[in-house]
């Protein structure tokens, strides 16, 4: 019995017993992944990252009205870094685990984690993800978007779009008490039915009282696998598309930068989301 009650992590003692807990436990029982309760914010947490969600969005709205053909990297960087501070936020990848600037930019086939440079200039034609993280007051978000440079390519627009719709699909397919799996199965479904690969070696993640944070969030899968989504959740998703095949790698002279193996454009999406009873919550819109 009390062995029972500590694996049972949610049931506290002398609290009563809501309905969420209920669901929790048949879900734990059944032996699926359940979210420890540190997971499932309070209003006062929730409060605290959609406040830091308003200035990573004012960050990224900043960089639509600025990104150019000619602009450096390095530029974008500065103004990530300069607007963030001056909002009395810090830029959540500057010093992470080693990441040496403010944001990450991705251009054509880097998928991800990208390292600002002063000799990185845009061109005409090229897709780039801008990604950032903003931590206020010790709350965290997280969001990107891709910006297209003067002529793309239909080839590259699409991959671009169809990105997008994979991040709007799988924030629906979230459900109240349905499964990280749910999500990963409608990215997967959506972009190979437009003849694109899922990125398998990175993922979304919980966010919110740090950077990263259970659950992992795959961007493909099976429906009804991975951890039970309940309401005060607060979690990414960034589905990373590949035109040609899902293979990466790391590049070895700076350790971050992701790129495709095939060298085809890849394309990502991300938002910050608060699961609610009713489904997702965009909470860096
Ligand atoms: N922003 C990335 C994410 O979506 C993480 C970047 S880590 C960094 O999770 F150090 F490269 F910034
Ligand atoms: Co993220």
């Amino acid at each position: 019995m009390f062995k029972r009650r500590i694996k049972n992590w949610y049931i506290l003692k002398g609290q009563p017993v809501t309905d969420m807990d209920r669901r929790i436990l048949a879900a734990q029982e059944k032996g699926h992944l359940v979210p420890k309760r540190s997971l499932i914010k309070t209003p006062e947490q929730i409060e605290g990252i959609r406040r830091c969600g308003v200035v990573n969005t004012g960050v990224l709205d900043l960089i639509e009205r600025e990104i150019k053909e000619g602009m450096s990297t390095a530029a974008i960087d500065r103004l990530v870094f300069d607007y963030t501070t001056a909002h009395g936020a810090i830029p959540a990848p500057l010093n992470y685990e080693g990441f040496p600037k403010s944001v990450c930019t991705s251009i054509n086939e880097v998928v991800c984690h990208g390292i600002p440079s002063e000799k990185e200039i845009l061109r005409d034609g090229d897709i780039i993800n801008v990604d950032v993280s903003t931590i206020l007051d010790g709350y965290y978000s997280d969001a990107s978007r891709m910006f297209m440079i003067g002529n793309v390519s239909p080839e590259k627009r699409r991959l671009v779009e169809v990105t997008r719709e994979c991040l709007e699909i799988g924030m629906r397919a979230a459900r109240p008490y349905g499964f990280v799996g749910d999500i990963g199965n409608a990215i997967q479904r959506h972009a190979e039915k437009n003849g694109y690969s899922v990125v398998r070696d990175l993922c979304g993640h919980g966010v919110g009282l740090e950077f990263h944070e259970e659950p992992e969030v795959l961007h493909f899968g099976k429906k009804g696998t991975g951890m039970m989504l309940v309401p005060g959740m607060v979690f990414t998703i960034e589905p990373m598309i590949n035109m040609g095949d899902w293979h990466v790698f790391v590049d070895e002279d700076d350790g971050w930068t992701v790129v495709t193996e095939d060298e085809q454009p890849s394309a990502q999406w991300e938002h910050t989301f608060l699961m609610t009873e009713t489904g997702l919550e965009i909470l860096t819109h």
